[in-house]
């Protein structure tokens, strides 16, 4: 028997599921609410206790098992997560698709790592929460797949600031069974026997209830509403009526990490434990199990991009080398290894890295940290950067190129690994950092401001090139109280230039549910707008076949250089096309559309009178033309000594091919699509003699 790798991404479910209050009451019952806690026992104000949500999904626990084929005789559940979007109502249907998202190799006799993952709805439409489940088997190991990501978690080195013990009761399997986990190990002691203990035990998942109980007790006491995440690993297991103990540190304004102790024996049954609370967001966004990288991440706006990620379950790579504020010296390693401390220290995960953004070795180096420790990269916020600031007649050659070694370069080499495994997965956000200065000029930042428009030059091209593969670029100029602006800004305004006014836009554009591309935003001190280079509808000067003069440009200057209409093009092509067109563009009147050609057919009746006989003077061409669609058809235009033959069917010998549907086609001729444009996007392909088929705008004014 070996695990199904075929399973991983197959949807599984939908299952439903029916609840009312007392399947809440019960299930609070279970997990040891009585007199105590009686707004979970009591119709009266009923409130559901949020771990309730994994005894309405326990199926998923099998379906994940079966659908993986994992060795049963060998099956734990290894870890569990709850992340909570909505709280949970006293009673609905609930709707559960999941899949098994992962299957992770330990290694020969060491086990194998079934990850499911499920998102359930409520019948009010509302997505209530969504569950990740880890199986772990010890009995499917060494089957060659990919290893399983690192974990590193500590708890603060200090006592709890909760603790709360509880003793379940002897029976407490026998109530907590009936929410649905019915498994005979917690019931019968000849079964239990079998597997090893000596009487039947608790449920893991028990346990976790007692747990929940005991966090929002201490940390949002009367309001379960508030329970946002909830995440922990089953280390040992528990015999009813052994004391627990739940430990509480709290991290954060809104994390504490938490274990759970036998009381008796002082073993840890629950390990590893994450407790968000706080108002849940409309619309949470988080980015759990993904994996992020932040260059010069070891203070100021990077620092800040790290932690707030970490906090909404992302895995983080802290690159920093440490270095001074031009970028001179060695560097150091501890302001990376800080940062990573603090993101450990509410029990998130990340690890530091120290290399060179300047080097491509150090960028190569910078994503193998984030493969090496996580498995993959989904997320890099290119943020690494140094000021050498001098009026451009004192700029020395040195303190140009490292400005653009360091920001631009830097961006290069950092990006291009990190793109290659996005591509691969087919899924990817760059955040690239330009300036104010950049974008708008700044009076002794000539190496920066180029740098920091070179960004959006990389941008640009990449945002094409990332396109089919789901991988969106996007850039920010920020504006925030750091080293790097300390002495710039009045002292007054730094103060109100936190961070954390920038890291909202930017963790928005690294959410998967971003579809921008390509677009450029100014943030800081909660003032948000976006930049774009804005392209003015311009003016023709002259016929377009004999270059116009000086003076001409001078008399029409205010039309070239107006920005009225102007226009935001996503791709080089928009704007060569309508250069190209500038002459053949329909009139804009409001009789233009009346003039337009309806069909293919249509265009080549007319296009003999559109012939341009002088254009056509020395040419010697045939154009076949095969219009695919309803309107289609295949005809050919002989052009020679000044003279054209239009007719339909196929030519022996055509200099060159035009293939379109016949939609697109009528489009081409009456403006509607530029023909650059057509070409690029694949509507019209184009055989034989390429450069012959620029003569047709030429040719023909249709
Ligand atoms: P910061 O100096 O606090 O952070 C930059 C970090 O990059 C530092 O920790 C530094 O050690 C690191 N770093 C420098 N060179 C590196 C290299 N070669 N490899 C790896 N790490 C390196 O400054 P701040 O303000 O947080 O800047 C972050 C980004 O935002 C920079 O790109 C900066 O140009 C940009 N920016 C900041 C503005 C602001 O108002 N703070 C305004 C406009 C842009």
């Amino acid at each position: 028997m070996a695990l199904n790798l075929d399973a991983v991404g197959k949807k599984l479910g939908p299952v439903t599921k029916d609840y009312n209050w007392k399947d809440v009451v019960l299930y609070a019952l279970g997990v040891g609410a009585g007199f105590s806690d009686l707004d979970y026992c009591y119709e009266k104000n009923l409130k559901v206790i949020p771990s309730f949500s994994i005894a309405t999904i326990f199926e998923f626990l099998s379906l994940y098992a079966a659908n993986s084929n994992i060795n049963l005789a060998g099956i734990l559940h290894g870890e569990q997560d709850l992340i909570f979007h909505q709280p949970i109502p006293i009673e609905g249907t609930l709707t559960t698709e999941g899949k098994i998202s992962h299957m992770y190799d330990k290694g020969e006799n060491k086990g194998a790592l079934v990850i499911g993952e499920s998102e359930t709805r409520h019948s009010n439409g509302k997505k209530l929460f969504t569950s990740i489940i880890t199986l772990f088997s010890r009995l499917d190991g060494g089957f060659g797949g990919e290893a399983a990501p690192k974990e590193k978690f500590e708890y603060p080195a200090r006592e709890p600031d909760f603790e709360i013990t509880e003793t379940p009761s002897l029976d407490q399997p026998l109530l907590y069974r009936l929410s649905g986990d019915v498994f005979a190990l917690h019931v019968d002691t000849e079964f239990a026997k079998m597997a090893g203990f000596e009487k039947p035990i608790m449920h893991g998942l028990c346990t976790y209830g007692y747990s929940c109980r005991a966090l929002v007790h201490s940390l949002v006491p009367g309001e379960p509403e508030k329970v946002r995440r909830l995440k922990c690993r089953f280390s040992r297991t528990l015999f009813p009526g052994d004391p627990i103990k739940i430990q509480i540190w709290k991290t954060q304004a809104n994390i504490a990490v938490w274990k759970t102790i036998n009381a008796k024996t002082g073993e840890t049954v629950i390990n590893n434990g994450i407790f968000e609370f706080g108002d849940i967001p409309k619309n949470e966004i988080r980015f759990n199990d993904q994996v992020a990288v932040i260059t010069g991440a070891g203070g100021g706006l990077g620092r800040i991009y790290a932690l707030e990620l970490a906090k909404r379950g992302a895995k983080v790579v802290v690159n920093d080398l440490g270095g001074s504020r031009d970028g001179s010296g060695t560097g150091s390693a501890t302001p990376a290894e800080k940062v990573v401390e603090e993101i450990k220290s509410f029990g998130g995960e990340a690890v530091a890295n120290y290399d060179n953004v300047a080097s491509p070795e150090g960028g190569e180096n910078i994503i193998k940290s984030a493969l090496e420790a996580f498995g993959t990269v989904d997320i890099l916020i290119n943020n690494a950067g140094i000021l050498r600031d001098k009026s451009f007649i004192k700029m020395e050659p040195e303190n140009w190129q490292t400005v653009i070694d360091v920001h631009l370069t830097g961006a290069f080499n950092v990006s291009k690994p990190a793109f290659k495994v996005m591509r691969e997965k087919g899924f990817g956000r760059i955040v690239m950092t330009t300036s104010a200065a950049g974008l708008y000029g700044n009076f002794g930042q000539t190496n920066y401001s180029s740098a920091k428009m070179g960004l959006i030059g990389l941008m640009n091209t990449l945002k094409l090139e990332g396109k089919k593969y789901n991988i969106k670029v996007n850039t920010v100029a920020p504006i925030a109280a750091s080293r790097l602006t300390k002495d710039i800004m009045p002292p007054e305004l730094f103060e109100k230039m936190k961070p954390e006014f920038v890291s909202p836009l930017v963790l928005f554009l690294c959410s998967s549910g971003c579809e921008a591309n390509g677009n450029i935003y100014n943030a800081g001190m909660g003032f948000f707008n976006r930049v774009s280079v804005v392209t003015g509808s311009g003016t023709t000067i002259g016929d377009g076949d004999n270059p116009p003069a000086i003076e001409d440009v001078v008399d029409n200057y205010d039309a070239i250089s107006s920005l009225n209409n102007g226009k935001v093009y996503f791709e080089l092509n928009e704007q060569v096309g309508d250069a190209m067109n500038a002459f053949s563009a329909p009139a804009q009147t409001d009789t233009a559309s009346d003039q337009k050609i309806a069909s293919a057919a249509a265009i080549f009746e007319a296009m003999p009178n559109a012939f341009n006989a002088e254009a056509a003077k020395d040419v010697d061409v045939i154009f076949q033309y095969h219009i695919s669609g309803d309107g289609g058809g295949d005809w050919n235009c002989v052009i020679k000594d000044g003279t054209c033959n239009i007719n339909s069917g196929n030519h022996e010998k055509p200099t060159c091919t035009l293939k379109m549907a016949d939609m697109d086609f009528v489009d081409m001729i009456n403006g509607v699509l530029p023909s650059m444009q057509a070409y690029t996007s694949g509507k019209l392909k184009i055989e034989g003699d390429i450069m012959k088929s620029q003569l047709i705008e030429k040719l023909f004014k249709l």
